[in-house]
């Protein structure tokens, strides 16, 4: 059977192939936390050091390559020693989004992938816009709660997932303490590939949102299906539409995720070891 046929027809099963190609490519047995690095979040991961091992994910099963500007589609493998501790971080650079639609299960095969290397823990990274003005751009909000918007789950069959504290909040509270000037959000996942309107945003903000983006939501809930901890964090490239009067553009994400990568790699590489 063909790999992407794999993806579809047993998705878990595919996943786990994936992980036993990384565990041997890497020589790690086990790797402990995965990170997502969305659009801008690419240059953050310059922080974690050199990789230990790098390949393109579409080497292994299920996976396809990149289709968005920002996303550059490789896996690597690092080693974050502090304080005597060693973390293995299996870190996936892009991501696919429903708006590509080739469906949920693309979506969510890294941190499906991921999970069955070992990772007890997944970071999600995103881009997203500002919808609350109190966050101005380039702030990292971590995320609090979510907002479903697309109607589309990775799950299927009666699986009634608990999601009241999907985004851990014990998580949350080391961040914070790493960093106390962070705040926190409610995301709204927006299926795209259009933006959202101008009313489309008074919509959300009117039912609770703070945030908004295309992504994290599906593979938050497939990597808690699995048992993994969920850490979310949106970085503000731009006011969402309407809150300003400004247009929106791709360039304008990627630029401003391009200038906070330094202050996003030096969170990531001093938070995580304190996480196990
Ligand atoms: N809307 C949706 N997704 C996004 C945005 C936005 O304003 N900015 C970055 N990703």
């Amino acid at each position: 059977m063909k790999s992407s046929e794999l993806l579809y027809s047993d998705p878990l099963a595919c996943a786990t192939a994936a992980a036993a190609e990384i565990i041997k490519r890497t020589g790690v047995a086990s790797h402990d936390v995965a990170l997502i690095m969305g659009s801008g979040w690419v240059s953050a991961v310059d922080a974690l050091g050199t990789a230990l091992y790098e390949c393109n994910a579409a080497e292994l099963t299920g996976f396809q390559p990149p289709t968005v500007e920002g996303h550059s589609g490789k896996v690597r493998s690092y080693a974050i020693e502090a304080a005597g501790k060693r973390v293995n971080a299996l870190v996936f650079l892009g991501r696919t989004h429903l708006y590509e639609g080739k469906g949920v299960e693309p979506v969510v095969h890294s941190v499906r992938t991921a999970v069955k290397a070992g990772c007890k823990i997944v970071i999600l990274t995103n881009a997203c816009g500002g919808i609350n003005p109190k966050f101005s751009v380039g702030q990292p909000v971590l995320i609090r709660d979510h907002i479903s918007l697309t109607s589309v789950s990775p799950l299927s069959g009666a699986t009634f997932l608990d999601l009241t504290d999907l985004y851990s909040k014990r998580i949350r509270a080391i961040v914070k303490q790493q960093d106390p000037t962070l705040d926190e959000g409610v995301y709204v996942h927006w299926r795209g590939p259009t933006y959202e309107t101008p009313a489309e945003i008074h919509m959300m903000r009117t039912m609770g949102a703070d945030l908004v983006g295309m992504s994290t939501v599906p593979e938050a809930i497939a990597a808690h299906a699995l048992g993994a901890e969920i850490l979310g964090i949106s970085l503000v490239t731009n006011a969402a539409a309407g809150v300003t009067g400004e247009k929106l553009n791709h360039e304008e994400v990627i630029a401003a995720g391009k200038a906070a990568a330094d202050r996003m790699g030096a969170l990531l590489k001093g938070v995580i070891p304190k996480l196990f």
